[in-house]
């Protein structure tokens, strides 16, 4: 015991651990880490601390009375060391809190992370954009299979089997059990067969394009692609000639690539048009000077147009007398002389150094 006299007889053992309960009692209440509470532990239930000390008195006691003390000193020293957990426990709990309720060394006015959004593809953009001109002239969007049969990809739109024209549009068989049967469309052209079939009942004026994906199988390299995408085009109404078609796509052409833009057409073929022509912008580089990317001639193609073949009718369950236009767009090209892209590879890449310019 801190004044160094030890207890002999039972009475002054009683008081002094009396004493030393409200002794402690009242450090512990003071005892604000884990360092006090150190202390306190070695002081009192140390291995020289005042409760060790107390033993020595058990000699000094009667025999009778040895039994009860030892019981009680060890009683007291399980109550002890527990109050004293029990206040760490306390003690670090409100270290956390007060912690916690400290300013935060956070600086709030630091700039944040801003988080990282994706956007859509520039062909997607570019879909998007020649959509929305499209509707604005009255078109309905549709969009039909990528899996095709040859009777819509190419029977139904006047291309026989065996006729030298399915050449040009080389196409994916699928594998199946009876060759053939199956085919990865080569254009969006098929969804004019399953639209005029679909509506075929009850024929009236419609303006739909189709946007969508077709695969040919080409040798890759900077302006081919096995896959890319097309827009279709087909207006049915009565009595639409060459000069509609003519003002529908010159209306596009300024709507996408400026007002200044001409429009021209180049008799061509087509085995569902006819007549058939391809269309040339001015080119929008030079505009119509001659310049490398116009190859000097002042125009760059940018789709396949004609009148609807009067064979794509009758295939499909329509009036004979029925008239329409059709244009077939590729998205790829389109998007290349809008951005001035000169490699088609860099659309189907996923670089996102790439596609984060757009
Ligand atoms: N389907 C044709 C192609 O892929 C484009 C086209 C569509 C031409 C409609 C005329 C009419 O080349």
């Amino acid at each position: 015991m801190s004044d160094g006299t030890v207890p002999t007889d039972l009475a002054s053992v009683q008081s002094r651990l009396t004493a030393l309960q409200q002794a402690i009692e009242a450090e512990l209440a003071q005892a604000q880490d884990a360092a006090a509470l150190e202390l306190l532990r070695v002081k009192y239930l140390g291995r020289r601390g005042a409760l060790q000390e107390c033993w020595q008195a058990l000699p000094q006691v009667s025999p009778e009375d040895r039994p009860r003390l030892g019981q009680q000193l060890n009683t007291l020293k399980t109550q002890w060391t527990e109050a004293v957990r029990a206040r760490f426990v306390t003690v670090m709990s409100q270290a956390v809190v007060d912690k916690l309720r400290q300013p935060s060394t956070l600086d709030r006015t630091l700039p944040g992370h801003p988080p990282v959004l994706g956007h859509r593809h520039p062909i997607t953009q570019v879909i998007d954009e020649i959509l929305g001109v499209f509707e604005r002239l009255g078109f309905a969007v549709v969009e039909g299979p990528e899996i095709e049969t040859p009777f819509h990809n190419f029977d139904a739109l006047n291309i026989p089997a065996d006729h030298p024209s399915r050449e040009s549009f080389d196409t994916f068989f699928l594998d199946s059990p009876t060759a053939n049967e199956f085919l990865l469309r080569s254009h969006t052209s098929p969804v004019q067969v399953h639209y005029l079939k679909d509506h075929a009942d009850h024929p009236r004026p419609f303006r739909i394009v189709v946007p969508g994906r077709v695969f040919r199988p080409d040798a890759l390299d900077a302006s081919h692609c096995f896959q890319f995408h097309q827009i279709e085009g087909l207006v049915v109404e009565p009595g639409v000639t060459l000069a509609d078609l003519k003002g529908l796509l010159t209306a596009f052409a300024q709507a996408v690539f400026g007002p200044a833009t001409r429009l021209r057409f180049r008799p061509h073929f087509f085995p569902f048009t006819e007549p058939s022509a391809e269309a040339d912008i001015s080119c929008i580089f030079c505009r119509g000077h001659g310049c490398r990317v116009c190859g000097q001639k002042g125009w760059l193609e940018i789709l396949g147009a004609g009148v609807v073949h009067p064979h794509v009718f009758a295939a499909t369950g329509w009036p004979a007398a029925t008239r329409g236009l059709a244009f077939g767009l590729g998205i790829e090209r389109i998007a290349m002389l809008k951005y001035g892209i000169d490699d088609i590879r860099l659309f189907f890449d996923s670089d996102v150094r790439f596609l984060q310019q757009f």
